[in-house]
């Protein structure tokens, strides 16, 4: 085995943490947990997914859930199309597939809001299939470990970080490669303050030994910051009134109180005209209301 692999499953076997989707097999449990994670912190992810296991402890009951549910269990995490994605694609595993989780890259990845990295992660932890991950972690650790500068948001760059990877997976045991590569990019080859004193690829990391960890991973594309003010209007009354937003963004049919959103703060002036507005509003709301309870 390439001393690699071998370091890093060493490594991950003593330091790795206890995390309850690591402790199972059940594809349905590490799918929902990587679909959690996709876009979450481990810490916080851990309670959803024992919040969400608990009231769905088999996918044939969160197929049959009432969406408005689904998303409610969701409240807080964000990125609310994944939980859209998780009760479409458990009613595609009840129909398309007879409830039976799929055990083939090809049909995990024909599950909705599976991609790449959730197949491969999917493939190998719960059928221990030869499917490398490829997550911002292991871009950064690998392109650090070869000081290789290709971006790694361009095609070359997918293309060369994905051969790398497939050549060092460990073929006999692609589940523990897996989750030791990852966890060695979250807790040793961080993205600012790597600890490479304690890290053991240090004696082969060619940008420890030749170059500098902090200038890598590179991107091709500069991530543009765009600033947006929600002006929120909440009324005292005995009603609150809650808005469904029916724009794509994400926080489609989402529910919020009415708001103005603009590029720059809005004037206090302009605040209360609006605010004006929406009085004479709410006070015939409230008035149709009654007259009609
Ligand atoms: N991030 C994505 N998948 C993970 C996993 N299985 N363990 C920890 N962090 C992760």
């Amino acid at each position: 085995m390439h001393h690699f692999s071998l370091s890093i499953q060493v490594w991950y076997r003593q330091n790795g943490r206890i995390l309850p989707w690591r402790a199972t097999k059940n594809p349905y449990k590490i799918w929902l947990s990587e679909i959690i994670l996709q876009q979450t912190r481990v810490e916080q992810g851990k309670a959803y997914y024992i919040k969400i296991l608990k009231r769905f402890p088999k996918v044939e009951m969160l197929a049959a859930a009432d969406e408005q549910e689904v998303l409610k269990l969701w409240q807080g995490l964000g990125y609310y199309s994944r939980a859209r994605n998780l009760h479409a694609a458990a009613k595609q595993v009840v129909n398309d597939f007879e409830g039976v989780f799929p055990c083939t890259f090809k049909d995990i990845l024909s599950l909705k809001g599976v991609g790449d990295y959730t197949a491969s992660a999917i493939a190998s932890f719960a059928f221990d299939l030869p499917h490398a991950v490829l997550d911002g972690n292991v871009f950064r650790l690998l392109s650090r470990y070869f000081n290789d500068p290709t971006p790694i948001d361009t095609t070359i760059g997918k293309k060369t970080f994905k051969q790398y990877v497939d050549e060092l997976l460990d073929v006999n045991d692609p589940a523990t490669f897996n989750q030791a590569i990852m966890e060695m990019g979250a807790l040793v080859c961080k993205p600012k303050n790597p600890d490479c004193e304690n890290c053991v690829l240090n004696s082969s990391c060619l940008a420890y030994n030749e170059g500098n960890p902090l200038t890598l991973p590179v991107k091709a594309k500069k991530v543009k910051v765009t600033k947006k003010y929600f002006h929120y209007f909440i009324y005292p009354s005995e009603y609150l009134q809650l808005i469904k937003r029916d724009d794509q963004g994400i926080w489609k049919n989402m529910y919020e109180f009415p708001v103005i959103e603009t590029t720059g703060a809005m004037g206090k002036n302009e605040i209360n005209k609006q605010l004006q507005k929406n009085m004479k509003l709410m006070r015939l709301i409230n008035c149709l209301r009654k007259s009609i309870f």
